[in-house]
This record gives structure tokens, C-alpha cells and sequence, in this order.
């Protein structure tokens, strides 16, 4: 069995960082969400992968290499453009050849691992498996629409009015029938060849598509609230683990991960946090669901339920919360200038301000 991993798309929901960086090398509790994809690739046996790349193609490259880092072997797919999730399949299909596969979107966290629903598919194989989850907007997902017995009566994408509550995770399931099916779709109305799409043909053509509702956590990753979500949740199983240098007029409570080189003085920890290599916490409060990222600064700052990416600094501001600050941003106090905010913001950016 082969996996294709999903690593291209626009990721025009989390600009600006898009603009200048993958969407799937954002990171989640200091590490980026794709390495999470990966590992729970690789814990359910599955070596051999398949990764489609777009324009962020390099750095996606330069992040995983040839894969042995992570146990696996991977293949780069070069897209063209982002033309659908049932476009990857049509441009992976030499790669994949008469092999069954599970497809993996590569923004996507699935806590608790792929492996029961790999295992699942192997031992009842059919031609498409997928896995639903309860949402409260299934508007925003492929929707799927269960009969009496259960079974897949149809699926939607992105329905104006949805006939179930029940949204497609992005971790599919194939046997290489979806070949034929992914050759014989027509783009949408929004221009790419969907996977919905090709999932309603196998079903229309008589083939065996089934589905699990998964009740472990799961999140699209596409929005910056999901981020901060999908942080929370994956700081909530970081282990006390200090490998820097915290002094004797810090205060730490709750499970803290300080990275090798980074210094904590006179600051006040309350965790689950995770602070990354060679960055400094001083004289500041650091609240719970923080992921700061390495090489940042943190001085006379409050901080808390929000990522900050490496090399960014936060100085004399209080308090920043549910925030998501890019890599080398300096965040700081106007000195002298009481009731102004100043700004230099890029492109697509969201700046939120006490009025
Ligand atoms: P999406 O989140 O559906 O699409 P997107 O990346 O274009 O994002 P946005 O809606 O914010 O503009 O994509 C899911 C995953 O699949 C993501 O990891 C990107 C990847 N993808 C491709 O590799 N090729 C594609 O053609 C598309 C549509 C997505």
C-alpha cells in the first residue's frame, strides 16, 4: 500500500503567512503539520510516498528531503496549478500504478493516527473508504449522506444546503478504481476536478465505497482559528520537559517544554506551552496554549493561547492572546506616543485592537 500526500493548494485562508511559506509547514506545538501527517503515515506500516507539490515546492522539499528522516520514501509530484484534489490523483497515477492507497491532505491533523483505519482497509478492502465527522458548518466540507443501513447514499462538496451533518476528513481510502473515476469527472463549477466527485461516481458505477465516523480529534487546518484549535489540542499531550535554562525567579506551572538554549529569567510559565530552541523569556507571563516557536524574544509581554513563529519578537505588550504572529515579526510598545497604534502590516493581514 502507497500514500499520497496533499502539498500544494493556494492556502489563500491562512494569508498572509501563505504568501511566503507552505500552509503545511505551519507549525502545530512547534512542529509543522505536515510531520504530523507523515509520522501517522509511517506508524501504519506505509513507507512508499507519493507528495504532490505546487508553487511552495521547494520549501516543502528542503522540509522533508527524501523522506528517510521520517522512515519513508518520498516521491515528489510537481502540480501545475492547484486544480483539485481529484486532479493529484489523475497526476499521480504512474506513481501509484495498480497499488491501493490512502490519500492524505496535507493541512490535515488526525490526533490519534491513521493506523486503525489503514488496518481497517486492508483487511476489508473496497474501492473507496472514508472518514466522517460531526461539524456544525458543513457547508465549509464535502458532505456525505448515510442511508438507513449506514451506507454512503451520496456526497456533496461544499453544499449550499447540506443533507447531513456528517463532513469527509482528509483521509481517504482507494482501491485503483478511482483511477477510472478521477479520469472521468468534469471540473466544478469553481474550475477543479473534485474528489466528491469521483467519490459519487464510484458510487453511481455500482463500486463499494464505505465510511467510519472517526471520534478522535480531527481539524482542516485551512484557517487560522483551526491552527490555534489544533494547537490547544496537541499542547494538551505535551510532556514537563526542560532542556534550557530556566532561573530561580521563574515560575512554572503546568506541563512546559523548554528547548535546549532557550532562557527563561524572572517570567511566569503557566502551561501547556512549548518553548522552542536558542529563544528568550524575560521578565514576561507566558499563558497557557503558547507555542513559541525558535530563536523569538519575549520581553516585559504577556502572552498566551496563540503561535508565534521563529525568529519574531514581542516587547512591552500586554496582553497579545489568541494570536498567530508569522516568523521575524517584532511586535512592540510605541514609545512615547500613548494612544496611537502603529502599524506595518503586509498584505491580507488581521490586526485586532482594543478600540
Ligand atoms: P484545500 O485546503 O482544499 O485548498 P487550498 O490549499 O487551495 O486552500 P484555500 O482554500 O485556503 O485556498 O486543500 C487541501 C490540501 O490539499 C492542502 O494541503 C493543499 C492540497 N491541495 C493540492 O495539493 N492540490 C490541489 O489542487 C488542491 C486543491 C489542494
Amino acid at each position: 500500500m502507497k500514500a499520497l500526500v496533499l502539498a500544494g493548494g493556494k492556502g489563500t485562508r491562512l494569508r498572509p503567512l501563505t504568501h511566503t511559506s507552505a500552509k503545511q509547514l505551519v507549525p502545530v506545538a512547534n512542529k509543522p503539520v505536515l510531520n504530523y501527517g507523515l509520522e501517522a503515515i509511517r506508524d501504519a506500516g506505509i513507507t512508499s510516498v507519493g507528495m504532490v507539490v505546487g508553487d511552495t515546492g521547494s520549501e516543502i522539499m528542503r522540509a522533508v528531503g527524501d523522506g528517510s528522516e521520517f522512515g519513508l520514501d518520498v516521491t515528489y509530484i510537481p502540480q501545475e496549478a492547484p486544480l483539485g484534489l481529484a486532479h493529484c490523483v489523475l497526476i499521480a497515477a504512474e506513481f501509484l500504478a495498480d497499488e491501493p492507497f490512502v490519500m492524505y491532505l496535507g493541512d490535515n491533523l488526525l490526533v490519534g493516527g491513521i493506523s486503525s483505519l489503514v488496518e481497517s482497509f486492508r483487511h476489508r478492502p473496497c474501492d473507496a473508504q472514508i472518514l466522517l465527522t460531526r461539524v456544525a458548518d458543513p457547508r465549509l466540507f464535502g458532505v456525505a449522506e448515510l442511508g438507513p443501513e449506514g451506507e454512503i447514499v451520496g456526497v456533496q462538496e461544499k453544499p449550499l444546503v447540506p443533507r447531513s451533518d456528517l463532513a469527509i476528513v482528509g483521509v481517504y481510502s482507494f482501491s485503483p478504481a478511482i483511477h477510472q473515476a478521477v479520469r472521468a469527472v468534469r471540473p466544478s463549477a469553481r474550475g477543479e476536478l473534485e474528489i466528491t466527485d469521483a467519490i459519487q461516481w464510484l458510487i453511481d458505477t455500482g463500486r463499494s465505497v464505505r465510511s467510519h465516523v472517526v471520534t478522535g480529534y480531527w481539524k482542516d487546518t485551512g484557517r487560522v482559528q483551526d491552527l490555534l484549535e489544533c494547537n490547544r489540542i496537541v499542547l494538551e499531550l505535551v510532556e514537563q520537559d526542560i532542556r534550557g535554562t530556566v532561573d530561580g525567579l521563574t515560575e512554572i506551572t503546568g506541563r512546559v517544554s523548554v528547548e535546549p538554549g532557550a532562557v527563561v529569567e524572572n517570567s511566569v510559565l503557566r502551561g501547556p506551552i512549548v518553548v522552542g530552541a536558542d529563544t528568550k523569556i524575560l521578565s514576561s507571563y507566558v499563558g497557557p496554549f503558547t507555542s513559541i516557536g525558535p530563536e523569538c524574544v519575549i520581553q516585559d509581554a504577556e502572552i498566551e493561547d496563540s503561535i508565534v513563529l521563529g525568529g519574531s519578537s514581542v516587547h512591552g505588550v500586554s496582553r497579545v492572546a489568541h494570536s498567530l504572529i508569522g516568523r521575524n515579526v517584532e511586535v512592540s510598545r510605541a514609545v512615547g506616543t500613548p494612544n496611537i497604534h502603529q502599524l506595518v502590516v503586509g498584505d491580507h493581514s488581521k490586526i485586532q485592537v482594543r478600540a
